[in-house]
């Protein structure tokens, strides 16, 4: 037997390798997937045969994260509760999808994740396989073992001598990648509390950042970033510049209490510079770009988009359905966008879109040869028929 592992190179997928090698009897093939979680990829490979792989794997997903999950995103300008950046709900599905090719090459007979049995990212592992590689098994280690603590996985590890962080453990659960960093748990749990302004690592604080403006210009090509400040920039790269400009400057910190999909409540908080200031630019460029009955249906549909992507829907007929919508939208959204960045917030101050539909000459309220105020008479009368009608047949005596 054969099964492909999930593997970070962190503590709890180590000793995942050797728990499967152990319960299952079977032959461990570990498989990383790099989105851009920043943690020193290098050794991996050895690392995970020292714990037990037979085989290991360590591939670059970065560029596909980036075009194909990032991009649709802004696109869609989707954003969970209002306030998430989904970016751990758009990184399962392409770490899942890389996972999923190595199951059909090694023709493995299981594949298994460590998330946990509270979260959404075991259901957005799950669907993932459920929709690439229907019949292969799907091991969930948490919902199995009695391991319950941190504890209890140091012991675990050290009598079959896995090598156990001498760092300290973080007191919260934490995700990072090209997109977000998110925290969750730990001293967060107790809504009284504020976060601790030492764990983020993508942002300064507002108070820290510098006492005078950034200016920043982002370029979009229908409705895909381009250029940063002039410069065209490949995909991770323009990602990856934007953090740092948005990340020195404050920006993209969100604290909020959001719904997962398994029932509860709970807090989470982010830092995500880059998807703050591509989202605003986006955003400010369908305005003028965007015919208002499109802009406004697009708008409702964001919810339903983001909401997919959060429950672990992404290969879903309606995921689908909902980005070819979008990508039609996205046609005349060419252009590029100024910004002031400035201790957390962000102003646009200038705006050009190659096919914006706003006319100056019809706006002003100076002098003007295309609009006849006069017309507004009849498409009033017209508009309110049924405003007077209401009035004049409810209102009689
Ligand atoms: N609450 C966020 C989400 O559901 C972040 C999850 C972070 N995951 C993690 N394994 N730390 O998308
Ligand atoms: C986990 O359960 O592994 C992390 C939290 C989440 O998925 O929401």
């Amino acid at each position: 037997k054969k099964v492909v592992v999930a593997y970070s190179g962190g503590l709890d997928t180590s000793i995942i390798l050797s728990w499967i090698k152990e319960n299952y009897k079977a032959e461990v093939i570990a498989v990383c997937v790099d989105v851009g979680q920043g943690k020193e990829l290098k050794g991996l490979n050895e690392k995970a045969k020292k714990t037990g792989a037979s085989k290991s794997y360590i591939i670059d997903a970065k560029k596909e994260f980036v075009t194909d999950y990032i991009y649709p995103a802004i696109k869609a300008d989707a954003l969970y509760e209002n306030k998430y950046y989904l970016g751990t709900a758009l990184a399962r599905p392409v770490i899942a999808e890389k996972i999923a090719e190595i199951v059909i090459k090694e023709k493995a007979d299981a594949v298994c994740h460590g998330a946990t049995g509270k979260g959404n990212d075991q259901v957005r592992f799950e669907l993932a396989f459920k929709a690439l590689i229907p019949n292969v098994k799907i091991i969930a280690p948490w919902r199995e073992w009695n391991l319950r603590s941190r504890e209890d996985a140091i012991n675990y590890a050290k009598k079959r001598g896995i090598p156990v962080p001498v760092t300290k453990a973080k007191p919260y659960s934490s995700d990072a990648n090209l997109w977000h960093v998110s925290y969750e748990g730990g001293v967060m749990e107790d809504m009284k509390n504020e976060y601790d302004e030492s764990m983020f690592k993508m942002t300064v604080s507002a108070q820290k950042a510098p006492n005078k403006p950034e200016y920043l210009s982002i370029a979009f090509e229908k409705g895909a970033p381009v250029a940063v400040n002039g410069k065209k920039l490949a995909p991770v790269e323009l990602v990856s510049k934007l953090n740092e400009i948005a990340g020195r400057n404050g920006i993209g910190r969100v604290d909020m209490i959001e719904n997962r999909l398994v029932g509860m409540k709970s807090r989470g908080v982010y830092e995500s510079p880059a998807a703050t200031v591509l989202y605003c630019a986006h955003q400010e460029l369908e305005e003028l770009a965007l015919d208002r009955d499109t802009l406004h249906y697009k708008q409702e549909l964001a919810h339903k988009w983001a909401e997919l992507a959060y429950y672990g829907l992404w290969f879903s007929p309606l995921m689908d359905a909902l980005n070819s919508f979008v990508e039609s939208t996205q046609k005349y959204v060419t252009g590029t966008i100024k910004l002031k960045l400035y201790k957390g917030n962000i102003t646009p101050v200038s705006r050009e879109a190659k096919y914006s539909l706003y006319w100056e000459e019809l706006a002003t309220f100076e002098k003007d040869e295309v609009y006849n105020q006069k017309d507004a008479e009849g498409f009033i009368n017209l508009w309110g028929l049924p405003t007077k009608v209401i009035a004049i047949k409810r209102n009689k005596k």
